[in-house]
């Protein structure tokens, strides 16, 4: 066994996301649904230790629902980057889950971008912003807004993204009801309830006349009509939280997760435990921006 004290070592943090908007246009010829998404990243985020090593790519997760093979994103993230750039340096990362797997919150997009930016400075590769962000696409269309963080517009597939004015907000609670959601079914649904041609591709705008600061009270989410129509206690979710207090409440991503804004900290506590005495997973957060996600990622 290799002593994984002495190796290099890179501690990363892995954020979750929310949508504060996700507006699904039409399914493309590739089978992808063309949106425009408003991401944020927010507080609750997965610890990733990853360090190198002379042999294979090895994954470690403290979650017994992750997969530590193949399949698991993090694992192809390296292994791509490797076939990218031809290193033969091997990798053993580390995840500490905190993120609920299949929650709308981006979880495994997240550990796959910030593994990008460890292996790039542990293996002291040369490679250019424009192959990594490439790479991140070919990962998933999540995973290119997590190598830029905090409030973001996604466009094409969710994979192009641009900051935007960034957002803040103290108190969101996010709520999940215990069941994953896949977010595969979620789109296919969303396309058997709609025209399968759209009018034209719209261009984006913002949704409120105030621009992105009205965003947490003017978070929307297309792929509710859907998911809730299959899953009911999202919907119910949704209504607790608005009954406890909260001054809006919507589905994260393809879900189940739904965040919850509220205006201030005892609210927010007071829901939180009624969601909790209903078994509900929860956490508190508040928003991330892009230059605290990026001071604080790689620290
Ligand atoms: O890109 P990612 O692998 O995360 O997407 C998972 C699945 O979600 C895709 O295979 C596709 O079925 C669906 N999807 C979609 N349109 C998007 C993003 C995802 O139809 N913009």
């Amino acid at each position: 066994m290799p002593d994984y004290e002495k190796l290099p070592l890179i501690q990363i943090k892995s954020y979750a996301k929310v949508n504060w908007t996700l507006d699904v246009l039409f399914k493309r010829e590739d089978g992808y649904h063309e949106l425009r998404t408003v991401y944020q990243t927010v507080s609750l985020h997965d610890e990733l230790r990853v360090s190198e090593t002379n042999s294979d790519i090895e994954i470690v997760c403290n979650d017994p629902e992750v997969p530590c093979d193949e399949t698991n994103l993090a694992f192809k993230a390296a292994l791509l980057l490797g076939e990218a750039t031809g290193t033969s340096k091997g990798a053993r990362i580390e995840i500490e889950k905190r993120i609920p797997v299949a929650a709308g919150l981006g979880g495994g997009s997240s550990n796959a971008a910030v593994t990008l930016l460890a292996l790039v400075k542990l293996w002291r590769l040369e490679i250019g912003q424009h192959e990594i962000a490439r790479i991140a696409a070919a990962l998933g269309s999540d995973v290119p807004f997590f190598l830029i963080g905090g409030t973001a517009m996604g466009v094409g597939r969710g994979e192009q993204v641009h900051p935007v004015e960034q957002v803040s907000c103290e108190h969101l609670l996010l709520v999940n009801p215990g069941f994953a959601v896949s977010t595969r079914d979620a789109y296919e649904g969303y396309s058997r309830l709609t025209r399968p041609e759209p009018a034209s591709i719209m261009p984006f705008t913002l949704p409120t006349a105030n621009g992105v600061r009205e965003l947490p009270l003017a978070a929307r989410n297309d792929l509710e009509e859907v998911v809730l129509a299959s899953y009911p206690e999202i919907a119910e979710v949704k209504r607790r939280l608005i009954a406890a207090g909260a001054g809006h409440a919507v589905m994260s991503g393809s879900g189940a997760t739904v965040f919850g804004v509220f205006d201030n900290s005892q609210v927010t506590e007071r829901a939180e435990s009624e969601m909790r005495a209903l078994g509900y997973w929860t956490e508190r957060v508040r928003t991330v921006d892009q230059q605290e996600y990026q001071a604080t990622i790689l620290s």
